[in-house]
């Protein structure tokens, strides 16, 4: 053969010896080829297993959603590009065949509220925000306005209320809504929201799960009924995970269990530290026993695991002063994520809910002197070393 054929042909398509690998390769292959096209129709046809475009499905990723689902004990997962295109995803095959009402939680991410509504809002689809840690409220919500999904998150971002899922997901079927639990922050170590009535969780895979700061992801995780929607929608319009990222967070989840144990032991010695300092007005932590929704962690969550972000108030500060102790941080990265092995500190204001409107900020109790904490594996004595003289200067 010519040297320009050998190129582009030789060495590919090998069929796998009768080796296994001990951990799931990356795929890179956009398509996929078999010795008799009928085994391709078959696939094409869902008759058989396999795989035709990765679009439609792609091993790697194939393997991350395996884990997913069993992690969160769901039927199926779909991997997504990022945690908002999972949401989206998640709320475009939950209203399908529903009504076009989203009941959305009022303590929501930034992005969140921004995709309700100004990306499905245009489109005709309308969002009720409700306290969902007040069951009567939410009960006389979905009474009046009749949705087709109900979204929350297991945690809040930023202030940390924690409803109850099994009541809210009884009130969400009752109205014939889909709930949606956007189970971040929690991670399935703390709480597994299929398992009390949801019916679809979604992750964004970038915090907690791959937990190194070096992937954007998202999943969803379905009960039986979603995921073919799901899947159905990924053939069609690919909001998939790439391959090299699905095994970036394969990789991440093998220790995510260890991380976060770590990670809510340091958050506690991080609160009641900042709670005792004269320059903080309030600290919001799950583990609080005044938490207002005390009694809902302490029958969700396991014993002595709260989550590993703190919030707090900067007592007399505006953004001046919230910037000066941003900068004085020497190993606390004031940058915009959460959940990675080292410890991060957000201002809510200036960035994850930058897009959100001073009015429903104000509702959500986000003010211009809080920050969030995303406490890290580091030794908890230098991170209270760093947050000191940050704090103290
Ligand atoms: C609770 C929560 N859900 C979803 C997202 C969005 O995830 P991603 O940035 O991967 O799109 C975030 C991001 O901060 C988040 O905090």
């Amino acid at each position: 053969m010519n040297i320009h054929t050998k190129a582009v042909h030789s060495g590919d398509r090998k069929k796998p010896g009768p080796f296994i690998p001990v951990t799931t390769p990356i795929y890179t292959a956009a398509s996929y080829f078999y010795e008799q096209i009928e085994d391709l129709d078959g696939i094409f046809a869902r008759e058989r297993q396999g795989f035709c475009y990765s679009r439609y499905e792609n091993p790697t990723t194939a393997a991350l959603e395996e884990l997913m689902a069993s992690l969160e004990g769901g039927q199926g997962a779909l991997a997504c590009a990022s945690g908002m295109t999972a949401i989206q995803t998640a709320l475009t095959v939950a209203l399908a065949d529903r009504r076009k009402t989203v009941l959305a939680a009022s303590a929501l991410y930034g992005a969140s509220i921004t995709v309700l509504l100004n990306v499905l809002g245009p489109l005709g689809i309308e969002t009720r925000f409700v306290d969902v840690c007040d069951l009567e409220a939410l009960e006389k919500a979905a009474a009046g306005h009749a949705p087709g999904a109900v979204l929350m998150e297991t945690t809040s971002n930023p202030l940390l209320r924690v409803g109850e899922i099994d009541r809210i997901a009884q009130i969400a079927r009752r109205a014939g809504a889909a709930l949606i639990v956007d189970n971040t922050f929690a991670t399935p170590l703390l709480a597994r929201p299929l398992e009390w009535g949801a019916h679809m969780v979604v992750h964004s895979v970038t915090k907690y799960l791959a937990g190194h700061g070096d992937v954007l992801g998202g999943v969803v995780v379905s009960d039986a009924g979603h995921l073919e929607p799901l899947r159905a929608l990924a053939r069609a319009s690919g909001p998939v995970l790439g391959p090299f990222e699905s095994y970036l967070t394969m990789r991440g989840i093998k220790t995510f269990a260890l991380r976060m144990e770590r990670q809510c032991a340091n958050a506690c010695r991080v609160a009641s530290w900042l709670a005792a300092r004269p320059a903080v007005e309030r600290v919001y932590f799950t583990g609080d026993p005044a938490h207002p929704d005390a009694a809902a962690i302490r029958r969700q969550f396991p014993a002595g695991m709260y989550g590993a972000i703190v919030s707090f108030e900067l007592k007399d500060a505006g953004r001046e002063q919230v910037f000066g102790f941003m900068n004085r941080l020497r190993l606390v990265v004031p940058a915009t994520s959460l959940g990675d092995v080292h410890s991060m500190v957000l201002y809510p204001v200036m960035s994850s809910h930058r897009e959100v409107s001073p009015k429903h900020r104000e509702r959500m109790g986000i003010r211009d002197n809080l920050l969030r904490i995303s406490v890290g594996i580091e030794a908890v004595e230098d991170i209270l070393e760093d947050l000191d003289q940050a704090l103290g200067a």
